[in-house]
């Protein structure tokens, strides 16, 4: 079944390396509206510098690739760093140690062999048994987060649904009973902001604020689990144990960074893939049919899970460093060149997926997406966010009808950053089945 429409304005018109040059990734309309951008780049210049971001946008499906077979000459860890905190690194560095409990560096953002001691650590805790086990739960939470809706709207949906979806399953992953909403979320905003580069020094510092108060939070969970082992994920990496390595545990460091991870990777993600699924609906009204025809059928619900993330990826672009002089798309690129791996242009690539605006749930390459990355990083929370999103999109079609959008798609504010594509608001009108 195939939809085609394509809602959204981009202010890029011609396909130049020359216009190129002229805008960039980190403009307002360019942030908000990227698919003609997207489709330039691949053009005109696919690995293509960027003067405003100091970083080389690489917008090619197949570069892309290359980049996820080879996580050594292409470093997670030093794009990561050189992203994290951009600008004021020392100074967030600083707050942390002195009022943040420590400074606890990112554990799986990180390079072979440190990475895959790391991971299959990680994997333990986060099996897919586990995730299988969580559907009654996940649906007795959004039908009760449906449920809690006004009659008919019009309410921001990222706020009344997707948000607390998604932080109520996380924290029932985590084990965490007693939480604020609002906290997790203003946390949440405040850790992703560290690497969507478009922060300010006082916005840095709000953020520190909010990440201490975050790691004091985690801190007394994990040395909780530490004494008392539970049925939950943190005890799980607490815990974890592979027999025979060398370092055979997660260090206390360690943990509190993955739980920090865990709890926040997957909130604004998940959430905002909620949130796309009333954009599209509102923008795109074939596709409610569509909704309720696959709502009864998994593999169908599966289906159209996969192309929503494909069309509209949380995930836009996520970095990597180069360790040594490198070929890349025609480019000879130094050691220390910084890349952004555009994963929403290689989505959108026509050579691989044809007519990719069209909503098309019958695409024999469906799965090829790069919504969640690939190689030893592919996303290590998919699982969970595909079962989160394919419950959510079920009992939006059997509980909700007539979604509207009460604004016009030009008017949507999109979070500032170059690594997700999140919309902040949307305020949407529906009627309750
Ligand atoms: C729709 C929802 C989600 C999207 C679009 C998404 C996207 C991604 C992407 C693109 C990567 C690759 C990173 C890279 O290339 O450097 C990634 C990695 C990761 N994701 Fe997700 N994610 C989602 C949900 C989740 C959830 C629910 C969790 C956990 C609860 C999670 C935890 C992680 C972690 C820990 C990594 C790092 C893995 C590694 O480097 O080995 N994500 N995710």
């Amino acid at each position: 079944m195939n939809v085609t429409n394509s809602p959204g304005v981009c202010p890029v018109t011609g396909k130049s390396a020359e216009l190129l040059t002229k805008i960039s990734l980190v403009d307002p309309d360019i942030s908000a509206h990227p698919n003609a951008y997207y489709d330039a780049m691949r053009e005109a210049d696919p690995v293509h510098y960027d003067e405003k971001l100091h970083m080389y946008l690489v917008s090619r499906f197949e570069d892309i690739q290359t980049i996820q077979r080879d996580p050594i000459t292409y470093s997670v860890k030093h794009g990561y760093e050189a992203q994290y905190s951009a600008g004021f690194f020392e100074e967030f560095k600083d707050i942390l140690e002195r009022d943040g409990g420590g400074y606890f560096p990112d554990a799986i953002m990180s390079d072979p062999p440190y990475h895959t001691r790391i991971r299959g650590l990680m994997d333990k805790a986060f099996t897919a048994h586990r995730v299988r086990e969580l559907e009654p739960l996940i649906t007795d939470i959004v039908v009760d987060v449906i449920g809690g809706l006004p009659a008919s709207g019009p309410v921001d949906i990222v706020k009344a649904f997707s948000v607390p979806i998604t932080i109520r399953v996380i924290c029932a992953q985590l084990g965490v009973a007693q939480y604020n909403a609002d906290k997790i979320q203003r946390w949440s905003a405040a850790v992703t902001a560290q690497i969507g580069r478009m922060q300010d020094r006082d916005k840095m510092i709000e953020n520190a604020r909010e990440i201490c108060e975050l790691q004091h939070f985690l801190i007394e969970h994990v040395k909780d689990r530490q004494e008392h082992p539970r049925e939950d994920m943190i005890s799980d990496l607490v815990h974890a144990r592979i027999d025979g390595a060398d370092e055979p545990t997660l260090t206390f460091k360690e943990v509190v960074s993955l739980v920090r991870a865990l709890m926040i990777a997957g909130n604004d993600t998940t959430a905002t893939a909620m949130t796309n699924l009333f954009y599209l609906l509102g923008t795109r009204p074939e596709l409610a049919g569509l909704l309720g025809r696959s709502a009864g059928d998994d593999r169908a619900m599966s289906r159209f899970v996969e192309e929503l993330l494909r069309v509209e990826p949380p995930v836009r672009g996520l970095s990597r460093m180069t360790t040594k002089e490198v070929e890349l798309g025609g480019k000879i690129l130094p050691a220390g060149a910084h890349l952004l791996l555009m994963y929403a242009s290689a989505n959108d690539q026509p050579e691989v997926f044809p007519c990719p605006r069209d909503f098309d749930m019958e695409r024999s390459n469906l799965g090829r997406h790069v919504s969640f990355g690939g190689g030893p990083h592919k996303c290590i929370g998919l699982s969970l966010a595909r079962m989160e999103i394919r419950v959510a999109a079920r009992e939006v079609a059997k509980r909700l009808a007539n979604i509207k959008l009460e604004v016009s798609a030009e008017e949507i504010p999109y979070l500032k950053s170059v690594a997700t594509h999140t919309i902040e608001h949307l305020p949407v009108s529906y009627t309750k089945l």
